[in-house]
């Protein structure tokens, strides 16, 4: 295909954020690294326009590692016998608030396997401590599927937000990454109950999980355009030695950036972020994510001694700017391209706070 076509799809999709399936395959298929620059400089500059050149923080606590489920690409998957498992009290999820209260975070991330000793009364209690504790600050979780009494119950004590990517949009594909008991209609039905009871919601997938296609990713952007999540987490996929996708390529940085650009652009006002796999991959991660529409960065504010044990997948960062007491270097490679971090919610636009 010409490139000045792929270039006609881009600018359209630029000026009216959409495009049709049969455009969005056209588009993957065919771009290249000189399609990306013109893709990104929109993605940027639409970005720009709603948050100006801003990057919103996230403090993200990992707050358990213990998980009933068995997903196969990650590392913390009930049958890898090799995790180290730990649960943080809830005054360790206290003190890291307030580690983070300090350091300018006003978003914390709550994020745990799929632990029931976690559940409803344990972390409705930690929720209304940290609202009750810092009210100027959002609480985000991202404790997996539970029923939608438990997700209204945590809404009422005070979270905010809420994070559960669909992983793939495929129902066949969403089969072969997880075990028989999980399945894309109920990770579907959390999504739509989560949204109902008035979350801020997230949701995304893995670039370069196995057997993924290119039709596959055109299934998740058009899925993500119809169900408008507030935010959208995209990383690719990385294998974990101990799980049964070791053996599969990790996803690829250049194409993760380029669906982060046309996310940008298919929802101009979407919470993006440049997630922690993606600049686990690449070194300037974070950077080009922020370069290609992401307006998104979660530092991680867990105690030093876990962090190292909520491996979802091999060399996790967890250190330097990926971390919370790495702000300042966080903030200067930030600087460097432009940007700066204003201490703020960083609420989805429209949304009343
Ligand atoms: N590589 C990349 N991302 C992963 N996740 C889990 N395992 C991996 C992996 N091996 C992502 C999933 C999940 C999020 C918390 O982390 O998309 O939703």
């Amino acid at each position: 295909m010409p490139s000045n076509d792929i270039s006609a799809y881009i600018n359209r999709l630029a000026k009216e954020h959409t495009l049709s399936a049969p455009e969005l395959l056209q588009l993957l298929q065919n771009s290249s690294e000189t399609s990306d620059r013109l893709l990104f400089e929109h993605a940027r500059r639409q970005a720009q326009q709603i948050f100006g050149k801003n990057v919103y923080l996230r403090g993200l606590i990992e707050f358990s590692n213990y998980c009933r489920n068995d997903c196969l690409y990650c590392g913390i998957r009930r049958s890898n016998k090799n995790v180290s498992r730990y649960r943080l009290t809830p005054e360790d999820i206290l003190t890291c608030c307030r580690a983070g209260y300090k350091l300018g975070l006003r978003t914390f991330v709550l994020q745990g396997g799929e632990d029931f000793a976690y559940d409803d009364q344990k972390l409705t209690q930690v929720i209304s401590s940290i609202k009750k504790q810092h009210p100027d600050c959002a609480v985000t979780l991202s404790a997996g599927e539970r029923a939608p009494h438990i997700y209204q119950q945590w809404h009422n004590a005070g979270a905010d937000r809420y994070l559960l990517r669909h992983e793939t949009a495929d129902a066949g594909h969403y089969g072969r990454l997880h075990p028989p008991e999980l399945s894309l209609q109920s990770r579907l039905e959390c999504l739509y109950s989560l949204k109902e009871i008035g979350y801020q919601v997230g949701t995304g997938f893995m670039v370069g999980s196995p057997w993924q296609t290119d039709e596959n990713l055109v299934q998740d952007l058009l899925f993500i355009k119809k169900f408008r999540p507030h935010m959208v987490g995209i990383g690719p996929f990385i294998p974990h030695h101990d799980t049964p996708f070791s053996a599969f390529p990790a996803g690829s940085v250049q194409l993760t950036l380029r669906l982060l650009a046309i996310l940008r652009l298919l929802l101009p006002e979407v919470l993006l972020p440049a997630t922690t796999a993606l600049n686990t991959l690449s070194a300037k991660g974070h950077q080009l994510g922020i370069l290609a529409g992401a307006n998104v960065i979660m530092p991680n504010l867990s105690p030093q001694d876990v962090r190292a044990k909520y491996t979802l997948y091999d060399n996790k960062r967890s250190t330097g700017s990926e971390a919370a007491e790495g702000i300042a270097s966080l903030k200067a490679q930030l600087a460097e391209i432009g940007y700066s971090v204003p201490v703020s919610r960083g609420d989805a636009p429209g949304v009343l706070s």
